[in-house]
């Protein structure tokens, strides 16, 4: 898929299934879509909306904010939660009216330089409230893409989450980018959820990678337990002329017990061993860059090593097979990944 039939795709379904009636969206204005977007930063749409009308109707526009107390402000913060969001939204509402005249600025690192706003609440601002091209990438939208494109590793960490931002720049619209930043958050509030996701309803799963590889369940990664041991090894990836690959039956015990994976090997002189004795030069293999996947007691860090064999009926082990890659049996994920990537 795409990223222009993506885009349509969820925008046709957004026509159909999106949210277009929430207090926020009547009236977009850049100070109501601020308002809003902190308020659901860690609160829920049914809980916000009577607290946003009320604040609305108090601080009607950006100069009443900025005008108040404090502890005004606070007052109609008060049952929210999390406070530091209305001393923050007080504070900048300050700001803005000293430093840009009462309007919110059109300019990603200037929102994003504004206390309690982070970068995806200034693309929230940009795309929803000023109808500007800039992504944006909330929970809701990191549990999309992390599935949508099958991106392993926690959201938390700073290259899962260069890698999510990249995919959600290039999956943004120039046009209609408003009902795209809305319909991709509404996805996952109510499609594309944590439990069970309604993949059979998605707009989206034809291109879903996590469908594909059947790994819906287990993405977005979890935050990974502080300090689970790192263990690295090689992956040893053969095929044949025809495209055959070449795979072991695991132990029943540990981990992938009884499933078909690639030959593994801890050390590279394992290895070698295995090669050696198979008449394989791994000179001539193929070095492929290291993945992580992340098991909840161990990362498992492994290099794929790709080797073509001319005559495959000499490497054959009791329980071990030659297998075309459509043929269905049972995988790992990070070997179904693999020979998705290969065989693209
Ligand atoms: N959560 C964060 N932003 C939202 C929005 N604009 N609409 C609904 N839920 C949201």
């Amino acid at each position: 898929m795409q990223a222009e039939e993506f885009q349509s795709a969820l925008l046709t379904w957004f026509e159909q299934e999106g949210r277009k009636h929430l207090p926020w969206q009547s009236e977009p204005t850049p100070y109501r879509v601020w308002v809003s977007e902190i308020m659901l930063q860690q609160t829920q749409v049914a809980t916000v909306i009577p607290y946003f009308l009320r604040f609305m109707e108090r601080f009607p526009a950006l100069p009443a904010l900025a005008e108040a107390s404090e502890d005004e402000v606070l007052n109609h913060w008060a049952g929210l939660g999390y406070y530091a969001r209305g001393r923050n939204l007080h504070k900048a509402a300050r700001i803005i009216s000293r430093e840009y005249q009462g309007e919110l600025p059109a300019d990603l690192d200037r929102l994003a330089a504004l206390p309690g706003i982070g970068r995806s609440t200034a693309g929230a601002i940009m795309s929803l409230g000023l109808g500007l091209r800039a992504p944006i990438l909330d929970g809701n939208v990191k549990r999309v893409l992390s599935r949508y494109a099958a991106v392993d590793g926690w959201p938390g960490d700073t290259q899962t989450a260069r890698e999510l931002w990249r995919i959600s720049e290039a999956l943004t619209p120039v046009e209609r980018v408003a009902d795209y930043t809305q319909a991709i958050m509404d996805l996952g509030a109510t499609l594309c959820i944590r439990g069970k996701p309604g993949c059979p309803r998605c707009p989206v799963s034809k291109g879903c990678l996590a469908l594909r590889l059947r790994i819906t369940a287990e993405l977005p990664s979890p935050r990974p337990q502080r300090g689970i041991p790192v263990r690295s090894s090689y992956m040893l990836v053969l095929h044949d002329e025809t495209g055959a690959f070449y795979l072991e039956k695991r132990p029943p015990l540990g981990i992938w017990g009884g499933l078909w994976s690639f030959p593994q090997f801890d050390e590279h002189y394992d290895l070698e061993a295995w090669c050696q004795a198979r008449g394989i030069d791994t000179a001539g293999l193929e070095v492929l860059t290291q993945r992580r996947h992340t098991f909840s007691h161990f990362h498992l860090d492994y290099t794929p090593l790709i080797g073509r064999i001319l005559r495959p009926e000499k490497i054959a082990e009791e329980s071990a097979i030659w297998r075309q890659p459509q043929e269905e049996c049972a995988l790992p994920a990070p070997v179904r990944r693999l020979l998705l990537e290969l065989c693209a």
